[in-house]
């Protein structure tokens, strides 16, 4: 199975710009280089974060570009999206049967289940009682390999702007997962904005970076104001097979100079240690 994971568009309203980057061109870019180099993955999963105001009119800038993709892509949501208006523009949008943004699907042997876990005024993470049945319940299916994705991580990251607003319930989410702990192969995650690699109770995950703006390292405490930061963006190229999972960022944008790293045994040392003068 392959699959692309792109997280936190941010779409606004066109021809608006964000934080003086273009949610819509950077999505563009990104739709061009995996339908270029992609085009055979199996899913396309966005967690979350689609819109940055929730507004209509910035899900229909989405959705013009949606059915670009060369494979099926599932939306989710994210603390910035509204579900309302996300229903508005896509009325087939995920429904777990009470309303919110989550559903799941086999794919290649594998079961993969997406959270919603937004909570209605606040940017905080949460997993309330009636999603967690829910959750119990896809569990429940059959005993496949699961894939888990959502938006907020389930755990602090070390950046304290953004660890006030992380999943707030984990203890809780983590009751109803722990039983089918030995299956969970994997949880991918968005919210942060930054390239972020572990495990959560032994469970491996990945959060990567946005697609528009970045949040940067700083791991001095720094109360609740966000920093932000022009790193570039990235998608992640998953490749999952029968004994594991790799992941690859591809940082889509970059157009930096590439050359043979093993030039220097056809050109000799010089090559290498005059890099790149010797090459003008
Ligand atoms: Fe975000």
């Amino acid at each position: 199975m392959k699959l692309i994971h792109l997280t936190d568009t941010h779409f606004v309203p066109q021809p608006a710009t964000l934080f003086g980057l273009s949610p819509r061109d950077r999505f563009d870019a990104a739709l061009e280089s995996i339908n270029a180099d992609h085009s055979d993955a199996d899913l396309v999963v966005i967690t979350g974060d689609l819109a940055h105001w929730g507004e209509v009119a910035a899900y229909e800038e989405l959705q013009k570009r949606i059915s670009g993709f060369k494979s099926p892509v599932v939306m989710m949501i994210g603390n910035h999206d509204d579900r309302a208006a996300l229903r508005t523009v896509f009325p087939d949008a995920m429904n777990d049967g009470s309303g919110f943004v989550q559903g799941s699907r086999v794919v290649d042997g594998h079961r993969l289940i997406f959270l919603d876990t937004k909570q209605q005024g606040t940017h905080a993470g949460a997993y309330c009682e009636a999603r967690r049945a829910w959750l119990a319940g896809e569990l429940a299916k059959g005993e496949e390999p699961v894939l888990l994705f959502m938006h907020h991580p389930p755990f602090l990251t070390g950046i304290s702007s953004m660890d006030m607003v992380t999943q707030q319930d984990a203890d809780a989410l983590w009751q109803v997962l722990e039983p089918h702990s030995g299956r969970i192969r994997h949880i991918f995650l968005g919210h942060v904005h930054r390239p972020i690699f572990g495990n959560w109770h032994g469970i491996s995950f990945s959060l990567i970076p946005g697609l528009n703006h970045q949040v940067p390292l700083v791991l001095e405490p720094h109360g609740d104001d966000i920093p932000g930061s022009y790193e570039p963006p990235a998608y992640a190229v998953v490749s999952v097979g029968a004994d594991g999972l790799v992941i690859h960022l591809n940082y889509f944008l970059d157009q930096s100079r590439r050359f043979p790293l093993d030039g220097y045994e056809v050109k000799g040392r010089e090559y290498a240690l005059g890099f790149p003068a010797s090459e003008g």
